[in-house]
């Protein structure tokens, strides 16, 4: 089973973001990652539920939502109606164990997130309730950034403890992801790859193909 990609469209022109889904779905990405900021957990502002309801009409691979919200179970039921898999920060004051299973109950694929501050032990409590688990290779908030080595042993702590629970879950890797890192972060355990900046360039569908290698 090779890695899946979920491209961010974070850094894309969003005037002609229907081109490059469409580009990138050719290409054959498994998914679409997008990065929900609300100027408070994070100190940026993106987009919220009307834009992804007008990427889902143009997209025909699951929607992968990232909050990046305060308190996050505020608005789970209104994202849960336009994503397939929904995540949120542990760091982010919602109860973890109640919005896991909140999102599940809303018929999606739940995932629960973690910031470079947050050592993976934390949450291996919540792991039976997660579909999948996203460790952060950067500071949420911005794309571009350099990626974090230290996110390497964390998907390789998670990794193990879910063989550990008997547990199959995706392990999702996001920020600073390019030919080099993706190879480091699939060594240690990651079976979806985040990329932004890396994948909004000249070209997209050479790098989608690489990483799909991996
Ligand atoms: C950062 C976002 C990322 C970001 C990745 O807070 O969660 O998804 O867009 O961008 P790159 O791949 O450029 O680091
Ligand atoms: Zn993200």
């Amino acid at each position: 089973m090779s890695v899946k990609i979920s491209p961010s469209v974070l850094t894309a022109d969003f005037l002609t973001l229907s081109d490059d889904i469409a580009r990138l779905e050719t290409a054959g990405v498994d998914m679409l990652h997008l990065d929900v900021m609300d100027g408070i957990f994070v100190p940026n502002i993106s987009f919220g539920v009307p834009v992804i309801k007008a990427i889902k009409k143009h997209s025909t691979v699951p929607l992968d939502v990232h909050l990046m919200i305060d308190r996050p179970h505020r608005y789970i039921k209104e994202f849960a109606s336009v994503a397939d898999i929904l995540g949120f920060h542990y760091e982010a004051g919602s109860p973890v164990a109640e919005t896991l299973q909140e999102i599940r109950d809303l018929g999606c694929k739940s995932c629960l997130t973690i910031k470079p501050c947050t050592e993976p032990e934390e949450i291996f409590e919540f792991l039976p309730l997660c579909d999948m688990v996203l460790v952060m290779s950067v500071e949420p908030g911005f794309g571009g950034q350099s990626f974090m080595p230290s996110a390497l042993l964390k998907l390789s702590k998670l990794k193990a403890e879910c063989e550990r629970q008997g547990l199959n879950i995706e392990l999702e890797v996001d920020g600073g992801i390019n030919g080099e890192t993706a190879l480091q972060a699939v060594e240690a355990g990651a079976t979806v790859l985040v990329a932004g900046s890396y994948l909004f360039s000249d070209q997209m569908e050479e790098r989608v193909k690489l990483m799909k290698s991996l």
